[in-house]
């Protein structure tokens, strides 16, 4: 069974269509990307699937479950996690706070047991700091561990947002445009924590500008253009075809 189907989902904003009639499948196991132009849908099709937005109509499917209409938390607690284009880092909260409000999404948190401060609660709070920790060490972050969030790069800010994301314990990891904005030694560094995320069991799905980071990386792309899927394939497939490459020489020209 696939991970995740998703069929016939569209949505759109007053009279754009932002998302029209697209499915596809994702594998277990695999590292399945979506590109397309700027404005092709990309970032809305992960906001229906995530539960940010509701699909206008379609059917979205985790394990064989239909979960339109859940909200990300529920998301979460199923095995969907995500990372933001738009950064979404609390900047007044430590580097590692970030991490762990990753972890509590999928725990069930009662604050009147944690404001009596039950030894239950005090070494469950202990071991998720050294599980955050671990997660930062795993990105990249280990020097960061005490650090202000807003006292890391852009760079470590990218990665910290998977580590929070990879808190959640996920099954499948939405990643939206993880390289945007670094330069080629950090992309270099992304490209290599995907690939063991990937390795670690968790299915990645990414969308992603940099083609270099897509081609090397992908077993399965998805291409839309104006909400539509164009094309998709393995990356030679993709890369070969007709309609993307007039796509993408048309968003370029
Ligand atoms: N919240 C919103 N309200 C109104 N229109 C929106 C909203 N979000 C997206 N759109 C529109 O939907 C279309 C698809 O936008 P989307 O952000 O999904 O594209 P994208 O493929 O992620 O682009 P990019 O590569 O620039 O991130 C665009 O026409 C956009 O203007
Ligand atoms: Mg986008």
């Amino acid at each position: 069974m696939a991970l995740l189907e998703v069929e016939n989902l569209s949505a759109a904003f007053g009279g754009v269509k932002a998302v029209d009639q697209v499915s596809f499948r994702v594998e277990p196991g695999s590292i399945f990307s979506v590109i397309g132009p700027n404005g092709a849908g990309k970032t809305t099709l992960f906001n229906l699937v995530t539960g940010i937005y509701h699909a206008d109509s379609g059917e979205v499917r985790l394990e064989g479950r239909r979960v339109n209409g859940l909200k990300p938390y529920e998301l979460a607690r199923l095995g969907l996690s995500r990372t933001f284009q738009n950064l979404q880092i609390c900047m007044n909260m430590t580097a590692l706070e970030n991490v762990m409000v990753g972890a509590h999404l999928r725990l069930d948190r009662s604050p009147l047991k944690a404001m009596l401060r039950l030894p239950a609660i005090v070494a469950r709070d202990r071991e998720l700091r050294r599980e955050a920790a671990e997660l930062m060490a795993y990105v990249g972050l280990a020097d960061q561990v005490s650090a202000e969030a807003d006292a890391l790069s852009y760079g470590a800010l990218k990665r910290l947002e998977i580590a929070r994301a990879l808190a959640a314990r996920p099954k499948l990891l939405f990643l939206d445009e993880p390289a945007a904005g670094l330069n080629p030694t950090e992309t270099g560094e992304i490209d290599g924590l995907i690939q063991k995320v990937a390795e670690s069991g968790v299915t990645v799905v990414l969308v992603e500008h940099d083609m270099k980071l897509v081609m090397n990386l992908s077993d399965h792309i998805l291409v839309l253009d104006y909400g539509r899927k164009l094309a998709e394939g393995t990356a030679a497939e993709v890369r070969r075809n007709p309609d993307v490459i007039a796509a993408y020489l048309g968003a370029s020209a």
